[in-house]
């Protein structure tokens, strides 16, 4: 056999068995793959939890031991959006004062963990401790919540068609058994709270309305046992403006007898 045969058949036994070798592993990522397109095809999407916060012994005594001074020298970092006393300027901003504090205190856990997103928020509470968040609950929490003709805050705002009014009432005091739909103020208050569930009553329109959409299409999904997607799901575009403004224009059933 000359050298160039001898090399040829060398080169052609590698090849062979290279592609013998390579055989196997092509028959299991195959298989594998037929698994997952299968899989894909036929079984649920893996269930998504809606937040990592649980009401806990240990969660409510990190919020129960919220120091509101601390609170107070945090929150520098938070009043040129949400103002200096607790009420924003603008009607997409949530208002902070007066918030009940476990409400406030999952918010920004949640807004941490991605399991609710905010491009505003993300980064801010990222740099808060699970202390931090406390310490400024219990600040805003002790805000009150009555006008004051000093600042600029934008609520409460006139609603944009006093028609609905009666539409908002009819849902926020009585719910409408047909659908499924509990009244809001069962878990928002005054009648019934719900433990996370924040007060209304002196929320922004634009912000309220922007969060009924969210929970409705799924882009906001951190409520615990699907509580307000599956409500505002059922509720029909006007209805949802209808609360938002109701409760924006500061008509919302008063809270602070609680
Ligand atoms: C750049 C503006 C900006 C700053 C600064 C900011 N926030 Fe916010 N915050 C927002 C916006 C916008 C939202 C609404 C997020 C959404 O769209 O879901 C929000 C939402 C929140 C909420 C949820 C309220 C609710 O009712 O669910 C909390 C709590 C909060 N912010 C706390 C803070 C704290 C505490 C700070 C300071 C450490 C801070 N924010 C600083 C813009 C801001
Ligand atoms: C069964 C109890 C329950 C009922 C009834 C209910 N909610 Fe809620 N709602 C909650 C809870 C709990 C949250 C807090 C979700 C979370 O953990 O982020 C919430 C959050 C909200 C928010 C977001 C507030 C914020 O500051 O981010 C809005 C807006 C809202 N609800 C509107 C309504 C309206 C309007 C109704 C009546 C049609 C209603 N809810 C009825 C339990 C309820």
């Amino acid at each position: 056999m000359s050298q160039d045969n001898r090399t040829a058949s060398v080169r052609s036994i590698r090849s062979r068995f290279r592609a013998i070798a390579v055989l196997p592993f092509a028959m299991l990522f195959l298989a594998a793959g037929g698994d997952l397109l299968r899989q894909r095809g036929t079984t649920e999407p893996p269930l998504r939890i809606p937040t990592d916060v649980a009401w806990t012994r240990e969660t409510l005594a990190i919020i129960s031991r919220g120091d509101g001074f601390r609170g107070l020298l945090l929150a520098r970092r938070c009043s040129h959006c949400h103002g200096e006393e607790g009420f924003s300027n603008v009607s997409m901003i949530p208002n902070l004062a007066g918030i009940d504090r476990s409400s406030f205190w999952k918010q920004m856990e949640d807004f941490k963990s991605g399991k609710r997103i905010s491009a505003a928020m993300q980064e801010i509470a990222t740099r808060s401790s699970a202390r931090d968040s406390a310490d400024l609950a219990a600040y805003y929490s002790i805000l009150p919540t009555s006008s004051d003709s000093q600042d600029e805050r934008s609520f409460p705002q006139a609603m944009r068609d006093p028609s609905r009014a009666s539409m908002a009432i009819e849902l926020i005091l009585f719910g409408d058994g047909r659908r499924g739909i509990p009244p809001c103020q069962a878990c928002h208050g005054p009648v019934g709270s719900v433990k996370g569930a924040p007060s209304l009553t002196t929320q922004n329109a634009d912000y309220l309305l922007e969060q009924l959409n969210h929970f409705a299409n799924g882009d906001r999904a951190n409520d615990i046992n699907i509580r307000m997607r599956s409500i505002a799901r059922q509720l029909t575009d006007q209805e949802r403006t209808a609360l938002a403004e109701y409760y924006g224009a500061g008509f919302g059933p008063d809270t602070r007898a609680w």
